[in-house]
This record gives structure tokens, C-alpha cells and sequence, in this order.
């Protein structure tokens, strides 16, 4: 643990770990943030990382450690790392160039730069002290204000939209996400942002042999699938796939996950991927839901399916047509299954769900929970009559 002053008795309790993997992980986590677009002042471990982490209360901040912390020369190792990490990547030759939208760099270049005005002030007024005066040419400082030069040229130039990158889970790489940035409802969906159920329900595909569930079968079909994270990352996780569909009641959230699929994987193979609008209580869109379902289910090559939705049950009015659903698909065949991950912000919306999956005769197990089952994922399957 980077502050751990036991571990390192004779020398600066954070320069023997300077080079070490705690360091690592840390400018690792600082670096999924920053392709996050966290807010920096929320980025946890980054004032940490820095030395900046202060005693504060929330309109006093009162950098009290700077001077002790680190040795300057430490700091300023440790500013170059940072920049490395983010606006300067790639270090190098062949590292892929992910990098946030623009706006946000330039943000996150000036809260560093507020930080480090801050802790190099302090650090300074010591160094001076201890040199006598004598002025230090080479301000560890200045990477980032060259950032800030250049990137307020970019920013002139061009409009951009707005957009994520998320990282999988082992080594299956980069799914860039355009999103809306904060706004929760927009053009009347929820849709436009990836939540974190869809996250969750990526991130429980990498633990121990869950990916089994989807490895055999052959095709998904996504219900609520917004904008898209979660069909791209199976995609990406499960390339045995021979057909996914995402569906989703609303067009704008239709449009802005087929972007993002055409994103990652170019120009979209229909045979594959088809993304369907299914609002789950249009008639119409459950005659073509119960359609794809039992063409895919008949198809000699596909059979059973895995049915996923990632924070659909939210509203109790939707859940008998959610449940309705989620029927007509295991119904379809003996070997279907769905994976539906819940975001618990109501214990009545999980109660109803589950008075209205047993009213249905299907089972239902819950195989994860995440944040102190803040979240939750459900396997449902048939009933098995004996
Ligand atoms: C909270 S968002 C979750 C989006 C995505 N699964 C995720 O986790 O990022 C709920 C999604 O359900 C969709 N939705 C809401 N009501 C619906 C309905 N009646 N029929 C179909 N989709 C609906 C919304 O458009 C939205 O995309």
C-alpha cells in the first residue's frame, strides 16, 4: 500500500515505491478515470498520487503535507508519469492513441496545473530554502502547460462530441462509447449513458467460468440496450457469437448504439449484429420480438440464446411486460437463458419483479451483486416441470 511509511523505515516512505507496482496501479487507475472522463476532483487517488491529498473541509482546502510528502525531485518524477499516463500517451511507438474528447483534457490539464501551483509553490519555497535562493530551470510544471497550449488549439478548431472509453476486462482491449456527459433524460431516454449495471454485467463475463453461460449458446438477444456498451462488449468478449440483437424502445438510442457499434467494429455486418426496435409493451414490437426469437431459436445453426438486459427494471408499471418477455424467450427453448442486472434503487421495484417472475412459473437465482448489493444479477431459466 503506497502509504504504508512501515514498509520503507530509512528512506521516504513513497520514493522506494516510486518505480513499484503500487505506483503502477495507481497511475493505472488514475489512467481508466481519465478515459472515463471522471471528473478530476473526483478521481480517487489522484491527489493521493500527487500529494495534493488534503485536510479539508469543503470550502477550506489546506494542502498541509506538500513539503513533507514527497521530495521534490520525487514529485517531479512523479508529474512526468502522470502526464505520461494521460495527455501525453502514447509513450510510445505502437501504444494505441486513446485519448478523451478534448474539452475534457483541457480540464483535467487545468486541474493538474491548479494542483501542482499549489504543491510545487510549497515544494519550492522549501527547495529555495534548502539551495539558498537558487533558481531551478527545469519546472516539472511545464509539460502540462504545453498540453494546455496545444490542446486549446485543438479545441478551436473543431467541435466534437462527446464520448468514453471503457476498458474490459483481461485483455480484451478498448470500446469507445459516444454518451451524453451528464444529462440523465435526453431526447426522452435514458438511454444516452452507459449505467452501471451494464458495466457490472461486463465486468461479472471475466469471473471464473461465467463466460460458460455464453459461450454455449450462439446468439444474444439484448433488451434496453441505450447506447450500446454492453452489445459491444460482448461482442468483443464473445467473438463466437454468430448473432446479437440489440433492441431498445427508443430510436434516438437505437441511432446512438448503432454508432457506436460501427465505431468499434466498422461498417456493421448485418448478418450479425441487428439492431431492432422492441419497446416491451408495443404489441406490434412484441409479434417481432416473439418473430426474431423464434427464427434464431429454429435456425439449425443458432438453437438456445442468452437473453440479457443491464438496468431495465426500474419502472414497476413495465415489469409484466418486461416478465412477458423474458417468457416468450426461454419458452422458445429448453436451454435459453437470461441475465438481467438490477440497480437496487428501490426494494418494491425488485419485489415486484419477483412476485411477477414467480406468477410467470420461471426460476430466477441470484448469481452477483456488486457495491453492497446496490446492484444485482439474476439468472432466469424454465421452469422445469418434474
Ligand atoms: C437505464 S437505461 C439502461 C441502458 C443500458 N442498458 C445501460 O445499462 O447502459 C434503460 C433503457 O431502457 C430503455 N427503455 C425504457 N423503457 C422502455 C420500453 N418500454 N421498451 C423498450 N426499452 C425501454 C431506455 O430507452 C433505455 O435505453
Amino acid at each position: 500500500m503506497i502509504m504504508n511509511r512501515s514498509a520503507a523505515p530509512d528512506s521516504h516512505p513513497l520514493s522506494s515505491s516510486l518505480s513499484g507496482e503500487s505506483t503502477s496501479h495507481l497511475l493505472r487507475h488514475i489512467r481508466q478515470e481519465y478515459l472515463l472522463c471522471r471528473p478530476p476532483s473526483q478521481i480517487k487517488n489522484l491527489a493521493e498520487f500527487l500529494g495534493t491529498d488534503t485536510t479539508s473541509s469543503s470550502t477550506n482546502v489546506v494542502v498541509s503535507t506538500a513539503t513533507t510528502r514527497y521530495p521534490v525531485e520525487t514529485l517531479s518524477e512523479r508529474i512526468q508519469q502522470l502526464h505520461e499516463a494521460s495527455v501525453g500517451y502514447p509513450r510510445s511507438e505502437g501504444e494505441k492513441e486513446y485519448q478523451p474528447p478534448t474539452q475534457y483534457r483541457i480540464a483535467f490539464v487545468k486541474y493538474i496545473i491548479k494542483q501542482l501551483d499549489t504543491v510545487l509553490g510549497s515544494c519550492e519555497s522549501a527547495k529555495r530554502d534548502k539551495d539558498d535562493g537558487a533558481e531551478d530551470d527545469n519546472e516539472p510544471s511545464a509539460l502540462w502547460y504545453e498540453s494546455l497550449e496545444s490542446l486549446s488549439g485543438m479545441e478551436a478548431e473543431q467541435t466534437e462530441p462527446f464520448y468514453r472509453f471503457y476498458e474490459l476486462p483481461e485483455n480484451f482491449g478498448m470500446v469507445k462509447i459516444f454518451e451524453n456527459e451528464r444529462a440523465i433524460v435526453s431526447e426522452g431516454t435514458t438511454g444516452l449513458l452507459t449505467w452501471e449495471a451494464s458495466i457490472e454485467l461486463v465486468r461479472w463475463f471475466s469471473l471464473g467460468e461465467n463466460n460458460q453461460a455464453i459461450k454455449e449458446r450462439k446468439w444474444v438477444l439484448e433488451l434496453g440496450c441505450g447506447c450500446g456498451l454492453l452489445a459491444t462488449a460482448a461482442l468483443k468478449i464473445f467473438p463466437h457469437i454468430l448473432k446479437y440483437f440489440a433492441t431498445d424502445g427508443h430510436w434516438s438510442a437505437l441511432r446512438k448504439c448503432k454508432i457506436n457499434l460501427e465505431e468499434n467494429f466498422g461498417a456493421l455486418k448485418t448478418d450479425v449484429i441487428q439492431v431492432e426496435k422492441v419497446d416491451w409493451q408495443n404489441e406490434q414490437d412484441g409479434i417481432k420480438f416473439g418473430k426474431l426469437v423464434r427464427t434464431a431459436t429454429e435456425s439449425e445453426e443458432l438453437g438456445p440464446g442468452v437473453l440479457l438486459g443491464a438496468d431495465i427494471v426500474f419502472d414497476t408499471s413495465l415489469i409484466p411486460a418486461l416478465v412477458d418477455l423474458m417468457k416468450k424467450f426461454l419458452e422458445s427453448h429448453k436451454d435459453s437463458i437470461a441475465l438481467i442486472a438490477c440497480t437496487v434503487r428501490n426494494e418494491e421495484t425488485l419485489r415486484v419483479l419477483k412476485t411477477c417472475l414467480e406468477s410467470h412459473s420461471v426460476e430466477f437465482k441470484e448469481i452477483y451483486s456488486w457495491g453492497d448489493k446496490n446492484g444485482i444479477i439474476y439468472k432466469i431459466t424454465r421452469r422445469i416441470i418434474s
